[in-house]
């Protein structure tokens, strides 16, 4: 990202809190001008947290298209973005391939029985085969020389590479092998495995009327207040026993202003409950209305809202800021483009906005591909800002000729006066 350093350094002191776990259950504002990159920011800050730390956005509107209540709707963003990790013991059957006989019955073609031999550097065991373990070793194409660990609750099995011993059968690898030490020690071994989910998915899975394809179908319906309690009291007892940990996690709320009194006076008090994520909300609103009441309000968010949330403005771009995320942006897309032409793109995003001047790259590449030239100059430039209009060209075509649109809203008196500009401007 280019500029915004206030903007930035503040996201980056939050996200510094939020490693220390330190702000759970508080919340950040990112406000700003359309287009100075609140967005861009919330999504760098998701980056920033890697893997671990679970980050889950949604956009206020959408609240309003789901098939369930606004609470219900607000409370899975929520659990969704509480993460918990757990830890788990299981036995594995680690080790070297040996040998794998599958015996061919002499009717019928599925085989149903066979022989496994594997060995670590000090034993070795045969073990018989099912049919089901048939079918994962052969899925996995797993054979002699391969060392591989079996689950043994799941028989679930990973082939974690070739032995160092068969490193000479170059016949049997392919460029992209791996290769491992034969394990040592015991065959079976006991193994600390650690799960990351969310409280969200651990309650689509507990809500028994869909189960676990729901998680696929992406449609998980309401979740019953029983169950979710349900889930929190046994999770509660694990990370007493020390199974399991509670990683308050991201919840992103962009253009928030949508959001209306009830949804804001759930996020207060969810805020305030014990296992609450760090909440960051963007708008690009000055004063006005709060939805669903008549008071007016900064940002459109009741002041006892805003009061709990930290505020990180962000500020419009400077023509140099503009000049070097255009850059960017062109190489991004493989489009090449002379110095003056961007200099003028510099321009006409000064003038009127840098979506429209991140929009004009594509239109003036295809512009200038349709001329056969190898790099964008300033006549395409030129040609895709009159081919395409801008918001402020747009209203002012609007002011013109506005007779002849339908449904005319603005007032006679202020059309008179803009139509008395409009001649003005004419002379
Ligand atoms: N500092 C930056 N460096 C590089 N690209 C940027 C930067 N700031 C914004 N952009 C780009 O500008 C465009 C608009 O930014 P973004 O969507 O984040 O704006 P926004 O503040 O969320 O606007 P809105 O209020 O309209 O939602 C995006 O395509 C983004 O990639
Ligand atoms: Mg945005």
């Amino acid at each position: 990202m280019v500029g915004q350093v206030q903007a930035r350094k503040a996201a980056g002191v939050i996200l510094q809190m939020i490693k220390e776990g330190r702000i759970a259950g508080r919340g950040v504002l990112l406000a700003g001008q359309p287009g100075t990159g609140k967005t861009a920011i919330a999504m760098g800050m998701a980056k920033a947290l890697g893997e671990e730390t679970p980050f889950a956005m949604m956009a206020a509107s959408e609240i309003f298209s789901l098939e369930m209540s606004k609470t219900e709707a607000l409370t899975q963003a929520f659990r969704k973005a509480i993460g918990v990790r757990i830890k788990e013991e299981t036995e594995i059957i680690e080790g070297e391939v040996v040998e794998i006989e599958i015996d061919r019955p002499a009717t019928g073609s599925v085989s149903k029985t066979g022989k496994l031999t594997m060995k670590t550097t000090e034993m070795e065991t045969i073990y018989d085969l099912g049919s089901k373990m048939i079918e994962a070793l052969t899925k996995q194409k797993v054979q002699a020389g391969d060392v591989i660990a079996i689950d043994k609750a799941s028989g679930k099995i990973t082939r974690l590479g070739r032995s160092f011993a068969r490193s000479r059968d170059y016949d049997a690898m392919g460029p992209t092998t791996k290769f491992v030490q034969c394990p040592e020690g015991e065959l079976q071994k006991r193994k600390e495995a650690v799960h990351m989910v969310t409280l969200h998915e651990i309650d689509v899975i507990n809500s028994r009327t869909q189960g676990f394809l729901a998680l696929f179908a992406g449609d998980t319906g309401e979740i019953r207040s029983e169950v979710r309690e349900q889930i929190d009291s046994k999770i509660a007892e694990w990370r007493e026993e020390g199974k399991a940990d509670i990683i308050p996690g991201v919840l992103f709320i962009d253009e928030v202003h949508m959001l209306d009194v009830e949804c804001f006076s759930f996020l207060n008090r969810a805020l305030e409950n014990d296992l609450a994520p760090i909440l960051v909300v963007a708008t690009n609103r000055g004063i006005t209305r709060i939805r669903g009441t008549n008071y007016k309000s900064p940002h459109g968010i009741p002041i006892d809202l805003l009061d709990r949330l930290l505020i990180i403005s962000t500020q419009p771009y400077t023509e140099k800021e503009l000049h070097a995320i255009l850059d960017i942006r062109a190489e991004e897309e493989d489009v090449d483009m002379t110095e003056d032409a961007k200099d003028l793109l510099t321009k006409i995003g000064a003038e009127t906005s840098l979506r429209y001047a991140i929009y004009l790259i594509t239109a003036a590449s295809l512009v200038a591909t349709k001329r056969k030239a190898a790099a964008v100059e300033v006549e395409d430039i030129g040609r895709a800002y009159s081919l395409f209009v801008d918001v402020k060209r747009s209203a002012q075509f609007m002011m013109e000729y506005q007779e002849q649109f339908m449904f005319n809203e603005v007032p006679e008196i202020e059309r008179e006066e803009n139509g008395a500009d409009a001649a003005a401007m004419e002379q």
